[in-house]
């Protein structure tokens, strides 16, 4: 509670604090704070191009930010919200373009944790918020993970965070809900709360900040598809092992990859198995192909 108290303090103060969220951690600003949102870019090292998502505390708080909302964004909104999907809308001319860099759009999500609910409740002010890492490293999902890349920035300790994947990033366009980043929140269940639009998977970067590469631990990442294909030794690498369970691997891959990468090996190798198809696998596929240095 006493920390809950100062992390509002800095945030008013125009400061930045790590916040627990279902899917990882974020580093948080006010939306109201220019200087506190350029901090966040400066503390990621996060090139301006790449914009930031705002977490709202509730449904009432999306007219404030964004306009001209399609009803089938609401319907996903009641059906998702709190949880890990993301909406990218019609911004209002009050948010600052530095949290859009620039775009006519804004991202907006309400995040299913409540000690993140109750800071931006208790402020009054949405928050806005990337992953707490520095720009295109592995992503947070325990408090320590925040510290140890921001020692100077006060963490809210909210637990390990219980999807460990970044939300599910849409947008609606016509009769289309075009999946910018996938996530715990699939194509089939979008289909399912809006089965008169076009579930689309976007897979060339239509959005700043969708780079090729992302996620990357230090050591050089190895994925594997074919075993047959690599002929290298992996004599001093060490194996990223995942769950058979994709909610558990999803869980943990993050907090894995950070703990290989301090290991004392040369690089991490991972398998993928044939398997591994459908709902949450191709997000768990889609970070692991852009942290990996190679895949077979
Ligand atoms: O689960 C999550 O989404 C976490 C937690 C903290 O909420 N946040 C997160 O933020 O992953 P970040 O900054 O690492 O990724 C946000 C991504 C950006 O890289 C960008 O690709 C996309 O969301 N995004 C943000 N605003 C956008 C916009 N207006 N149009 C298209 N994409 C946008
Ligand atoms: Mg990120």
């Amino acid at each position: 509670m006493e920390k809950l108290n100062e992390a509002i303090e800095i945030l008013k103060s125009g400061g930045v604090v790590g916040m627990p969220t279902e899917t990882v951690y974020g580093l948080a600003a006010s939306i109201e704070n220019e200087n506190a949102i350029q901090r966040i870019f400066r503390l990621k090292k996060r090139p301006f191009f790449d914009p930031l998502i705002v977490h709202l505390s509730d449904l009432s708080q999306v007219e404030g930010v964004a306009k001209d909302v399609p009803s089938v964004a609401y319907e996903l909104m009641e059906n998702f919200w709190p949880g890990p999907l993301t909406l990218v809308l019609p911004k209002k001319e009050t948010v600052s373009g530095l949290i859009t860099s620039g775009l006519d759009t804004v991202a907006l999500r309400v995040p299913k944790h409540d000690l993140a609910l109750k800071l931006i409740e208790e402020l009054g002010q949405p928050l806005a918020a990337p992953s707490a890492n520095m720009f295109g490293r592995t992503s947070p999902t325990q408090a320590s993970h925040v510290r140890e890349s921001f020692p100077d920035v006060l963490v809210l300790d909210g637990g390990t965070c219980e999807v460990g994947l970044e939300s599910t990033v849409v947008q609606v366009i016509n009769q289309e809900i075009q999946i910018l980043r996938p996530g715990a929140v699939t194509a089939e269940m979008l289909k399912e709360v809006a089965p008169s639009y076009h579930i689309v998977r976007k897979t060339k970067s239509v959005a700043p900040g969708h780079l090729e590469h992302h996620y990357q631990p230090q050591k050089k990442l190895i994925l594997i598809k074919d075993l047959t294909k690599n002929n290298g030794s992996l004599e001093n690498a060490v194996e990223l092992r995942l769950s058979p369970d994709p909610a558990l691997a999803a869980r943990e891959l993050y907090s894995k990859m950070r703990d290989l990468d301090k290991g004392n090996r040369d690089f991490i190798y991972c398998r993928w198995e044939n398997e591994w198809k459908g709902q949450l696998w191709e997000a768990i596929w889609d970070r692991l192909k852009k942290a990996a240095t190679t895949v077979f």
